[in-house]
């Protein structure tokens, strides 16, 4: 996992030797996409890997621009998730074809458990995570899906996985930016060979306005969101950024030319908390202005 990387394209190694690019383009967007346009921009400007989920509604779109690239479905790195009202070990075989379908392929590069509850407050989630679990390993050892994993998972979550699984999750995408790195989730997922990856990488803007940020990036003669970025990189964990404009595409993919140091990384590992989205699989999301 701490493969040295380059470029947007190169790899880590999964715990099942499956490679993954070392950044992703996020598909998730506030508000309608409508088309397939801005897929079709990230996909010129160089991403291969795209990390789509079922409740995104952006499937099919993806779907669209990846055909009219003519670029071959094996040079993309394709993962999908499995929607929190969709759970359940029937429910992960159905809704697994779903997105299949909606992709216009045969088979994903990774499929996630999206939420470890349906709801907050939801009872009987160890149960149900097994439930689904099970499924994605029949999934995994079809060859449907190259490699499975988990979202939003707190270590007690995966815990519950790993103590009751054949093939352990390869993966866990979770909220990680500097102000919200969730340092303990992070730990436990490197003890047990678990490749994190970070949603919202760039705070949703927050990034953008933190002092100690914009400080780095003046410093180091680049943009705050770099700064954001390539400290996720220099965590071992996958940034999923997402933007609608190409100059910020190709930004967000410039981090391999400048390195921060051990001294500033530990400034940002150690920023108070800043810029949570308000989203935890077990309370009920809070809205901030
Ligand atoms: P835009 O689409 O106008 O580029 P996150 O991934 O943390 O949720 O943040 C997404 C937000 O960050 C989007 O609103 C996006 O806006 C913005 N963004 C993405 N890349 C950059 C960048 N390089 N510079 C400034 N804003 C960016």
């Amino acid at each position: 996992m701490e493969e040295k990387v380059r470029n947007i394209n190169d790899c880590y190694t999964l715990a099942n030797g499956v490679k993954i690019p070392c950044v992703a383009y996020g598909t998730f967007f506030e508000t309608e996409v409508g088309n397939s346009d801005i897929f079709e921009m990230a996909i010129d400007t160089g991403y291969r890997y795209f990390d789509t989920a079922s409740a995104y509604g952006t499937e099919n779109y993806l779907a669209e621009a990846m055909e009219k690239s003519g670029i071959r479905r094996e040079e993309f790195f394709l993962a999908s998730k499995l929607r929190r009202d969709c759970m359940g070990y029937e429910e992960t075989k159905k809704e697994f074809e779903r997105s299949l379908k909606r992709l216009h392929t045969d088979y994903l590069d990774l499929y996630l458990i999206h939420w470890p509850l349906p709801t907050p407050d939801y009872k009987e989630w160890k149960t149900l995570d097994l439930a689904c679990w099970r499924a994605m390993e029949e999934l995994y050892r079809e060859g449907r899906v190259r490699a499975v994993g988990v979202s939003n998972f707190m270590p007690y979550h995966i815990e519950n996985i790993l103590k009751n699984c054949d093939v352990p999750p390869m993966v866990n995408q979770i909220e990680f930016h500097p102000g919200y790195s969730q340092e303990i989730t992070l730990q436990y997922c490197r003890k047990h060979n678990i490749l994190v990856q970070a949603w919202s990488p760039i705070g949703r803007r927050k990034m953008l306005e933190e002092p100690l940020i914009l400080k780095l990036a003046e410093k180091y003669k680049v943009s705050a969101a770099q700064i954001s970025l390539r400290y996720c990189i220099q965590r071992g964990v996958i940034p999923l950024p997402k933007s609608s404009s190409y100059e910020r595409m190709k930004q967000n993919q410039d981090l391999f030319a400048f390195e921060i140091s051990e001294e500033d990384m530990y400034r940002l590992e150690t920023l108070p908390q800043i810029g949570w989205s308000g989203q935890h699989p077990e309370r009920e999301r809070i809205y901030f202005e």
